[in-house]
């Protein structure tokens, strides 16, 4: 029940940012899945480059690490959008909320198809989320971001679209049997008051 009142409340919205990729001005979409996109989304997602650092197996079967619309569509309690581009799905980003105390905060996260990393693409998509995510979630205080140590690229994402680095978290869970050290990235409400202008000046 808890799951129907909250699915509700997400709206099915698509947003839309553009950036330079090669010279041309590209638009990127971040839009609802679709049933169409599970071919593009096979292409790249089980890549090991593209889930090496992901917790996306979290959400889907063993030996089956490819998001199927219908596993997308039984994900409870997730804002979840498609990246992309020439109606292409190149990625994901979604938001995921807490509830009770902790719902002041939600937890962010992306991934995209190796051959468009490097693009500026999810950089984009994050400024998009944070400018808007806060004025959808009324009750949203916090967008938080947990990043394996090693992965540079990431921690780069966010510093970009202006989240904060607040410290690492040692061993803080354990993937393909390692404990991983992650560092926590937090954006504030109040920060994109400040950030806000720059993120609709960069895209
Ligand atoms: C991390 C990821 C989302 C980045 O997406 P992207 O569209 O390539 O990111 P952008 O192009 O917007 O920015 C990447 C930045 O990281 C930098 N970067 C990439 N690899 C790096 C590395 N090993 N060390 C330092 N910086 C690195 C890039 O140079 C760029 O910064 P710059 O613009 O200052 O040069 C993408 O690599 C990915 O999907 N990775 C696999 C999934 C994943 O890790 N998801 C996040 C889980 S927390």
């Amino acid at each position: 029940m808890l799951n129907l009142v909250f699915l509700s409340f997400f709206s099915e919205k698509s947003w839309k940012t553009s950036l330079e990729i090669d010279g041309e001005s590209t638009e990127i979409t971040l839009r609802p899945m679709e049933k169409s996109d599970e071919e593009d989304f096979n292409e790249w997602s089980t890549e090991y480059k593209v889930t090496r650092f992901c917790t996306v197996e979290a959400y889907i079967p063993k030996n089956d690490h490819s998001l199927k619309y219908s596993q997308y569509r039984a994900i409870p309690n997730i804002w979840f959008r498609v990246i992309s581009m020439n109606n292409k799905a190149i990625g994901f980003i979604s938001v995921s909320p807490n509830f009770g105390l902790d719902e002041c905060r939600a937890d962010l996260a992306y991934a995209l198809a190796y051959k468009y990393w490097g693009k500026g693409i999810v950089t984009a998509a994050v400024k998009v989320v944070a400018c808007k995510i806060f004025s959808e979630w009324p009750h949203l205080q916090r967008l938080e971001a947990m990043v394996d140590m090693e992965n540079k690229g990431s921690q780069r994402v966010l510093e970009k679209a202006g989240f904060l680095k607040e410290g690492v978290l040692r061993k803080y869970l354990v993937k393909r049997g390692m404990p991983r050290d992650m560092v926590m990235f937090s954006l504030l409400d109040t920060d994109v008051g400040v950030s806000n202008k720059q993120v609709e000046l960069k895209i």
